[in-house]
């Protein structure tokens, strides 16, 4: 175990870091953890001192609310008002794994950890660690992802330190997340079910199990549109943002990769300092500006995994223009071109 800042970060060697971090986070401390989507920063979610400490670990608005993570169906019940068939099929398909379900909370889940709302976000993680932990804990633990509010998330554990060392008691590092988007959010409480966040788990995949999926709007929200983000309150906020400015370009891939040329030698003619987030298919295209690779466009699993890692790499060579590469919107797409679009402020080029 190393200290940093006054924050314990944790190997997997150490052989009482799930004790320790358990007995923190019983205490109404702050952990810092793995999941297979990102690290998350974790508090008791019944303990509203506990989840206030997120808020301002974070410097989150107090109105975006925070996911609850369970390690057990049983725990469910004491969360949520009712356990619906939707609900079983979801869990059943999907469980422990990147899909988060909003439903009707019970009085036992304080207002602050749902930002206010009489609903609450739950999910079952699909991670070693983060599963021992909960096990460990025996407590429902609330945990956003574990980066500064507005900055790309962690997907790292030096990317929680660089963020929170200082701010939380420990880190627990589990190595690099495997989806490196976050969860899917699914809203059961309207009449259709509503994704209010693609993630993790592919609209294509819920519509396996859902007859019909309703897309909320600020999914695919493009540029001037941001207004409409009502439902998932924590859309409306600057997000995944790098130090430099990111303008993302969309459309065919070789009309992207022709735009992006032309944008590189107009920004270094600017005398700016210019990053590209390439796919490998138009990668050999490029011959100027910091080039970063994301992986190939035919597997976007590969591209998840890269991208908040990729978006953090430019603040440390002082880029201040960063052009990436838009993708499809289907499957995992949906997911990274959601978070792209975000970190570009809807800056967005079409070809
Ligand atoms: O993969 C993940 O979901 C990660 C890991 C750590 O589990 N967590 C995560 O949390 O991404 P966070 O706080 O960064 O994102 C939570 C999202 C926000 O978009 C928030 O608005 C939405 O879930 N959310 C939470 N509770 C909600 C509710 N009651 N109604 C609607 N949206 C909700
Ligand atoms: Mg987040």
């Amino acid at each position: 175990m190393k200290v940093i800042n006054g924050t314990k970060l944790f190997s997997l060697d150490d052989k009482n870091a799930i004790l320790e971090c358990s007995n923190i986070l019983a205490k109404g401390g702050l952990v810092a953890f793995p999941t297979e989507t990102v690290y998350g920063l974790g508090a008791n979610a019944l303990d509203a001192e506990a989840v206030n400490k997120i808020f301002t670990a974070k410097g989150r608005p107090a109105d975006n609310p925070l996911i609850v993570h369970i390690a057990s169906l049983s725990q469910l019940n004491e969360l949520v008002l009712e356990v619906s068939n939707q609900v079983k099929l979801l869990s059943d398909r999907f469980w422990p794994g990147p899909l988060t379900l909003v439903l009707e909370k019970k009085d036992i889940v304080p207002d602050i950890t749902t930002g206010g709302l009489n609903t609450v976000a739950v999910r079952l993680p699909d991670h070693k660690v983060a599963l021992d932990l909960l096990n460990e804990c025996q407590l429902p633990i609330a945990a956003p992802s574990a980066n500064l509010s507005g900055r790309p998330s962690p997907t790292m554990a030096q990317h929680v330190t660089i963020d929170l060392a200082g701010r939380i008691e420990a880190i627990i590092d589990g190595g690099q997340t495997g989806i490196g988007v976050e969860s899917t959010v699914v809203s059961l409480v309207e009449d259709t079910p509503t994704l209010l966040r693609p993630g993790g788990i592919t609209y294509e995949e819920l519509t396996e199990v859902l007859d019909e999926v309703e897309i909320d709007p600020t999914v695919k929200a493009k540029v001037g549109s941001e207004d409409k983000a009502a439902l998932a309150p924590g859309m409306k906020y600057k997000h995944y943002s790098p130090e430099a400015e990111v303008i993302l370009v969309e459309g065919e891939a070789e009309k992207i990769a022709h735009k992006i040329t032309e944008l590189t030698d107009d920004y270094l003619a600017q005398g700016h300092k210019v990053g590209i987030m390439a796919t490998e298919e138009n990668s050999n295209f490029y011959e100027e500006g910091q080039i970063q690779i994301m992986g190939s466009r035919n597997r976007l699993s590969a591209i998840s995994a890269n991208l908040f890692r990729l978006l953090r790499s430019f603040d440390e060579s002082e880029v201040d223009i960063i052009l990436i590469e838009g993708v499809s919107d289907q499957g995992l797409g949906l997911a990274i071109m959601n978070r792209l679009r975000k970190a570009a402020g809807y800056q967005v080029v079409k070809v």
